[in-house]
């Protein structure tokens, strides 16, 4: 007997998952995007002398950190290394920064965790401070990707955590997310992000790798939209196929992201495969632009596929949004939507 698959479409708007601390913690490795992130698949930009730099400071880093008494890269009493117990990443998008923070992810021994400073906040939000703090006092490395600057709580509560961790033998390398008004240059944002952590900021090194965006997407490239009758038909076919699919208006989608914790997003996506966005539009909220860009932030860690009728998913940041105070962060995700659109993602799942 043959059995007809019948093509189902989720809509996400139905979705409103919760999430506890262990789920929390037993996600704090490195998403999908980035599962397969090492030193050697970095490849440094020759037109950029720091990129190579980079690598090769962090790979001699780990070894550092990392090395056993007397394993291969153990460098012996003749080498004695003193390193700070902090890296900070620092440089604009698309430049390798979250690449090169999985890569020393997987260079670690366990225990060692990873994930973003919004997963660490809501680690703790979910389980409390010090539970959090017992669960990873013994890390021999915490990885910490976008540290935010919106709430000053969190940034000390954090700082505050790091430097416990810091305290108990554990390594950090962070990158940041960019902090409000740091308009154009990432270069103010290492001073920045020392600032924030003003306490803990002579336990850290900075790296800061130059180079453009190597999703390579220039300003002027947008992202893919379809006819209402394309888009129909490509996800009927993906789902009749078996993949996990989605569909929703893009105005019924943005105004149930304001009914979930942004750290919830990520589990907004769970066994998609393509996520597909009706009817997108130019959006001139702050709010509501934010919210999407950590959605667009989630979508491309799970390296999931969008396919989108209406105004290219690119275009949706107003005028004022894009010369704005969260300039970058809108720049980025549209960078990224291009990628999620036009089947650029770097898959490195295969
Ligand atoms: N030099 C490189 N060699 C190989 N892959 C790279 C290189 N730089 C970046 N990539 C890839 O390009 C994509 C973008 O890099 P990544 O996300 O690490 O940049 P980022 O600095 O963290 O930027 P963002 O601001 O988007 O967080 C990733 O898929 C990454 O694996
Ligand atoms: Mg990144």
């Amino acid at each position: 007997m043959t059995q007809e698959r019948t093509a189902v479409i989720v809509r996400l708007v139905d979705r409103s998952p919760s999430i506890t601390g262990e789920e929390i913690l037993a996600s704090l490795v490195p998403p999908r995007q980035f599962a397969h992130a090492r030193f050697e698949t970095y490849l440094p930009n020759p037109e950029f002398a720091a990129q190579a730099q980079a690598v090769e400071h962090l790979t001699e880093l780990s070894h550092t950190w990392f090395a056993r008494p007397g394993g291969l890269f153990h460098r012996g009493p003749h080498h004695p290394a003193v390193t700070k117990p902090g890296i900070y990443l620092d440089g604009g998008f698309g430049v390798g920064k979250t690449h090169l923070l999985a890569a020393v992810w997987h260079t670690a021994p366990e225990p060692k965790y990873y994930g973003t400073f919004m997963q660490y906040t809501a680690l703790i939000g979910a389980l409390g401070y010090a539970e959090v703090i017992e669960l990873l006092r013994d890390a021999r490395l915490l990885c910490i990707d976008e540290f935010e600057f919106d709430d000053p709580g969190d940034t000390m509560m954090m700082t505050r955590l790091l430097s416990e961790l810091v305290a108990s033998g554990s390594k950090i390398v962070a990158t940041s997310n960019t902090p409000p008004n740091a308009l154009g240059q990432g270069r103010f944002a290492a001073g920045d992000f020392l600032r924030e952590i003003q306490a803990m900021s002579d336990s850290f090194e900075v790296i800061r790798i130059e180079g453009p965006d190597y999703r390579r997407r220039d300003l002027t490239r947008r992202a893919a939209t379809m006819g209402v009758q394309e888009y129909e038909r490509a996800l009927t076919g993906l789902a009749s196929r078996g993949a996990g699919v989605s569909s929703d208006d893009f105005d019924a989608l943005i105004e149930h992201l304001a009914t979930l914790h942004p750290s919830r997003y990520g589990k907004l996506l769970e066994g998609l495969q393509v996520v597909g966005l009706a009817g997108a539009r130019v959006t001139h909220e702050q709010m509501e632009a934010l919210r999407f860009a950590v959605f667009v932030d989630r979508l491309y860690d799970s390296a999931i596929p969008v396919i989108a009728t209406g105004v290219p998913l690119s275009d949706v940041f107003d005028e004022t949004m894009l010369t704005g105070g969260y300039r970058k962060k809108y720049l980025r995700a549209s960078s990224r939507l291009v990628a999620l659109t036009t089947g650029e993602l770097v898959d490195q799942t295969q």
